[in-house]
């Protein structure tokens, strides 16, 4: 099942569901102005309604047409986009973003992808297509097309395939309400590269800075996975990271870089899966750079919420 960006396009205008290419993992989009379309999603995913969607448009002009941003929003945009951080400012227009995608907050997330395919299809299409990982709630996002179709193919009308996804890990979320930057959601723009634009940014500070879709317990495999492993108990598939760790097959990064890592990690998270172990272990990664959403998505997998 592939289609053309034009299909996709199509499909959106019609009320449908697709798969969205981007570079951090795909996407299940629908057109964000139309409440049913985004009700299927929610269907599709089995996601529960408190927790927003990110509307995903063509560029910083048709951010600021949607939702309110003050200069730090604006340096951010300009810094990070068409790539992989979305923003969570006050909602300017509440039509073309419908209720249900905001979960009735007055705030909302726009993000501008930097994939081709993705870029295409918004373009196509004219308006903001909202769109959550195409993963079944709970479940790791997929980073291939292939993983795209297995998890959400049979709720879409049209499927765009973009090829494997260059970064793997999720878009990094924050928020920028009025009194600062706050860090909602690690990914794969750093920490780091934020603050040298920004300043300190606060953790998920106040009630309006909470991130609804960080409440629950995401990204796992059927498998237990456990963490921090300095090695494989009887049965378990070990995820090596850094040379000579487990078996070369299923490490994440021989040469312990962070970014193959984080383009590796669901991919190999589905494919120790289906090998059916008595668990998944994962060697440690560092927590700077990229390792800081590396671990925040492995640490969900293995169930610690928070
Ligand atoms: O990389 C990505 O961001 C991918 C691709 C497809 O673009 N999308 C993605 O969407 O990860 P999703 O739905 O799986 O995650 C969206 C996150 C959730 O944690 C959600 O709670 C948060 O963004 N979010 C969305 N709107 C929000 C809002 N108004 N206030 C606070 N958090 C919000
Ligand atoms: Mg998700």
């Amino acid at each position: 099942m592939t289609h053309k960006v034009e299909d996709a396009a199509a499909a959106l205008k019609a009320g449908g569901l697709i798969l969205l290419p981007t570079e951090t993992v795909y996407g299940l989009g629908a057109d964000a102005s139309n409440a049913e379309a985004v009700a299927a999603i929610f269907e599709a995913k089995g996601r529960p309604r408190f927790n927003p969607l990110i509307s995903h448009v063509s560029d910083a002009g048709a951010a600021e047409a949607i939702a309110v941003f003050d200069p730090a929003a604006r340096a951010l945009a300009e810094a990070f986009w068409p790539g992989p951080l979305t923003i969570v400012a006050p909602v300017r227009d509440r039509d073309r973003v419908c209720d249900l995608a905001r979960a009735g907050l007055d705030s909302v997330a726009v993000r501008v992808p930097g994939h081709a395919g993705a870029r295409a299809v918004i373009a196509a299409f004219g308006g903001a297509v909202v769109a959550p990982s195409a993963n079944r709630s709970g479940r790791p996002s997929p980073t291939t097309f292939a993983d795209a179709v297995e998890e959400t193919g049979f709720a879409v009308q049209a499927a765009v395939d973009g090829g494997d996804c260059a970064v793997g890990v999720e878009s990094t979320v924050v928020s920028v309400l009025g009194d600062g930057v706050a860090l909602l959601r690690p990914g794969a723009v750093t920490r780091a590269e934020i603050e040298a634009l920004v300043g300190p940014v606060n953790e998920r500070a106040d009630e309006g800075h909470r991130s609804p879709g960080r409440l629950t317990t995401h990204y796992a495999p059927d498998a237990p996975v456990r963490i921090e492993a300095d090695g494989a108990h009887e049965g378990e598939i070990l995820l090596g990271f850094g040379a000579g760790v487990g078996d070369p097959r299923w490490s994440l990064s021989p040469t312990g870089d962070l970014r193959e890592a984080a383009a590796n990690l669901f991919r190999m998270l589905r494919e120790a899966d289906r090998e059916r172990p008595v668990g998944i272990a994962v060697s440690p990664v560092p927590l700077v750079g990229l390792g800081e959403a590396i671990n925040d998505r492995l640490r969900r997998a293995a169930g610690f919420v928070g």
